[in-house]
């Protein structure tokens, strides 16, 4: 029996193409040229199963051009690029990676936050340029993180992950979420105390959004919300870009309606607004905040099983180790 036909749509880990093609007759893209849509739908149109980033769309268009298609596994934890209603009308699995990206993710939403309250980036570009002349008491003075006032909007995993690494700190954590957690979920994430959004707006010193993209939450935080923050506060978005209104953000920043933003997410990345580059208290990354070596091989072997168990379920198991 001919194996399935799988496209792999981005460079992967050569260990996992191995393994992938123990099983599947593989069209790969080590070159990792970024596809456009009507390629994408090409190169799709007489595979089984895709594996795919956060970067490719998989719309109602291809979903449609691809009948022979049953099976998507993203390697992300978000799944904002897949049309899920089109997928689940057409009947395709859809998966993504949970869980082994949360600590590395929520590391790093620690990374932009110190970075950003302690102006870690903006100090270093400063003294790049060759501006250091003379030591001074009162220059790049930032924000406290010890005993300040932590908000998290989307307590998912990750949120819950980012609340527990504050307890080093001494900090107070304030959260909102569609729903309430469990009481026992609340004290190990350092006795988090779950608010509404105004609420925690207006009270933290420091505001991580970890929530998912959807339409319901795009611009979740826009001018309104941003003149609701203390104008000390930082914001840090290490979810999706369409979560903020970067006009918005670009505004408070400027106006100092907010102190900072670390931002790892943009609304039309890897385009982003350019006046982002002309503000220097906002630090930017490129979308890396799983991309610790070991996590985004744990999301990559997560995504190739998920195949072999959608399209070969008898076969599931036996991953070679890293
Ligand atoms: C995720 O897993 O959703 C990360 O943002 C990478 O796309």
């Amino acid at each position: 029996m001919s194996k399935p036909r799988i496209l792999v749509a981005r460079a992967c880990f050569p260990e996992v193409l191995t393994y992938l093609q123990t099983h599947f007759d593989v069209e790969s893209n080590q070159a990792d040229k970024i596809f456009g849509a009507a390629e994408l739908i090409e190169k799709s149109r007489d595979k089984d199963g895709i594996i795919s980033t956060s970067s490719e769309r998989i719309t109602a268009e291809l979903l449609s051009a691809c009948p022979r298609l049953k099976a998507v596994c993203n390697q992300a934890v978000g799944y904002n690029n897949i049309d899920i209603a089109a997928a689940t009308k057409a009947g395709v699995m859809v998966t993504n990676t949970p869980d082994v990206l949360n600590q590395t993710t929520a590391d790093f939403a620690w990374a932009l936050l110190m970075a950003t309250a302690r102006r870690v980036t903006e100090s270093e570009h400063w003294l790049r340029a060759g501006n250091w002349k003379q030591w001074r008491f009162d220059s790049f003075l930032g924000s406290d993180v010890h005993g300040a006032t932590l908000g998290i909007i989307g307590m998912g995993r990750i949120g819950q992950a980012i609340a527990r690494r504050s307890m080093g700190f001494d900090m107070q954590v304030l959260y909102h979420n569609r729903s309430r957690l469990a009481p026992e979920l609340e004290t190990h994430a350092n006795h988090a105390r779950y608010v509404s959004k105004d609420e925690l707006l207006q009270q933290a010193d420091h505001v991580v959004l970890v929530l998912p993209y959807s339409p319901e939450s795009h611009h979740t935080i826009a001018a309104k919300e941003l003149a609701l923050m203390k104008p000390g506060a930082t914001l840090i978005n290490i979810a999706r870009g369409g979560i903020v209104d970067d006009v918005a953000l670009i505004a408070a920043l400027r106006d100092q309606k907010i102190a900072a933003a670390g931002l790892d997410v943009f609304e039309n990345e890897p385009a982003f607004h350019p006046d982002f580059l002309t503000l220097t208290n906002v630090v930017l990354t490129p979308h890396i905040a799983s991309a610790s070596e070991p996590t985004r091989r744990a999301m990559a072997d997560c995504a190739a099983q998920n195949l072999v168990a959608a399209l070969l379920p008898e076969k599931i198991g036996g991953l070679p180790p890293n």
